[in-house]
């Protein structure tokens, strides 16, 4: 059953998470749909845009969330019963029943500092794993909220999930962005990766000429397979992350065309997930250095890939080389990097028995 999505960008605030919120809401209450929606980012933002906030402060409180489940499987080799992290019934539509959620917590930073100082990369690939297999046949579609950057977990969710999303702004540096995760996934091709199931242009200003060229200039890039749909910048989106503790009907939640644009969405991906039986697994990249950006981008010539590198990530990937079991490591340090732009808490320097105490 290939259901399980990734929705990542390297570069932060494109929209990632609030698509993966509509996304989840539209496919439950227009295609019946059960989602799974599961928040690997530390922020917790779709976590906090589908319940709660003193829901959340209470699970995480209670060490219910995917950093409890994630220290108890790769740092402490103790596989649970996924079905006890994962909330039924969230979210504020009153149609979107079938929606669950695995919430996460700002200690998965600390967890992923822990991972790569010890080297756990291949138990936690093979924990992300064993975590899919679990809620594949449990939901119809799972829906992975990615953080911004190229971490160790996300290159796991990218390595076992089925299909990644790229949501992107039609803007320079978040081209950019999409540069980076091309080159990073022509690292170690042998190792797998999902199936691009397609680049969704967002937040697209309609009176900005500078927006349609790169509009167009992605459009062109074959490799990117942009959606047909295009979501622009609209306030009902805007307002959407804002969990409301009264239920509300999706046109309430979603208005106009900002409903409409979500059902086209919902529509194609159902589409490309079904048209999809794992394209890249038939034909991995050989070439582990060729990047190819056919046509030139718009305005300042070429993506220059430097310019992308403080804020997401791409110096880690243009300059990584791949360890054995498939983390990326840093000439720099010589420490596998978890880049997670973004998510700037400091772990202090807790041992990992700190997390493992917390887990229990
Ligand atoms: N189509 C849209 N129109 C208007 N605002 C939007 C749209 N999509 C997202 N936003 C807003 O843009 C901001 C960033 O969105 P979001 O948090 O979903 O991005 P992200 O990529 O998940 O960010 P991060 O990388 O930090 O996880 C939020 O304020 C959100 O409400
Ligand atoms: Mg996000």
């Amino acid at each position: 059953m290939k259901n399980a999505i990734a929705v990542m960008n390297t570069k932060g605030g494109v929209g990632k998470s609030t698509m993966v919120l509509g996304l989840a809401e539209t496919l439950s209450t227009f295609e019946g749909k059960s989602v799974l929606v599961i928040d690997s980012d530390a922020q917790a933002s779709v976590s906090s845009m589908l319940m709660s906030t003193a829901q959340l402060y209470e699970l995480q409180s209670n060490g219910l969330t995917l950093v409890e489940y994630l220290v108890n499987a790769v740092l402490s080799n103790q596989i649970d019963d996924v079905k006890r992290y994962l909330v039924p019934n969230v979210s504020d539509v009153d149609d979107a029943h079938s929606v669950a959620l695995f919430p996460s917590d700002v200690q998965l930073t600390l967890f992923e500092r822990e991972v790569s100082h010890e080297q756990r990369h291949t138990q936690l690939r093979r924990a992300i794993a064993d975590l899919l297999e679990q809620v594949r046949p449990l939901y119809d579609i799972i829906l992975i909220d990615c953080p911004p950057g190229l971490s160790v977990l996300t290159e796991s969710w990218l390595r076992e999930a089925d299909f990644h999303l790229t949501p992107t702004k039609p803007d320079y540096i978040s081209s950019c962005g999409l540069e980076v995760f091309r080159r990073f996934k022509s690292l170690n091709p042998e190792m797998g990766f999902a199936t691009n199931l397609g680049v969704v242009i967002n937040m697209k200003d309609r009176m900005s000429p500078a927006d349609d060229e790169y509009h167009n200039w992605l459009t062109q890039d074959a490799d990117n397979r942009c959606f047909d749909i295009v979501i622009p910048r609209a306030s009902p989106l805007q307002d959407a992350a804002r969990f409301q503790l009264d239920e509300r009907s999706y046109p309430a939640k979603y208005p106009g065309d900002a409903g409409k644009q979500m059902r086209a969405l919902v529509s194609e991906v159902l589409r490309r997930v079904a048209e999809e039986p794992a394209a890249e697994e038939a034909k991995p990249e050989t070439d582990d250095t060729q990047v190819s950006v056919e046509g030139e981008a718009p305005a300042e010539a070429e993506l220059a890939t430097d310019a992308a590198s403080s804020e997401d990530g791409a110096e880690l990937a243009e300059n990584a080389t791949p360890v054995a079991d498939g983390a990326v490591d840093t000439p720099a340090t010589g420490k596998a990097a978890s880049s997670d732009a973004g998510n700037t808490v400091d772990s202090g320097g807790e041992p990992a028995s700190t997390l493992r105490n917390a887990a229990e």
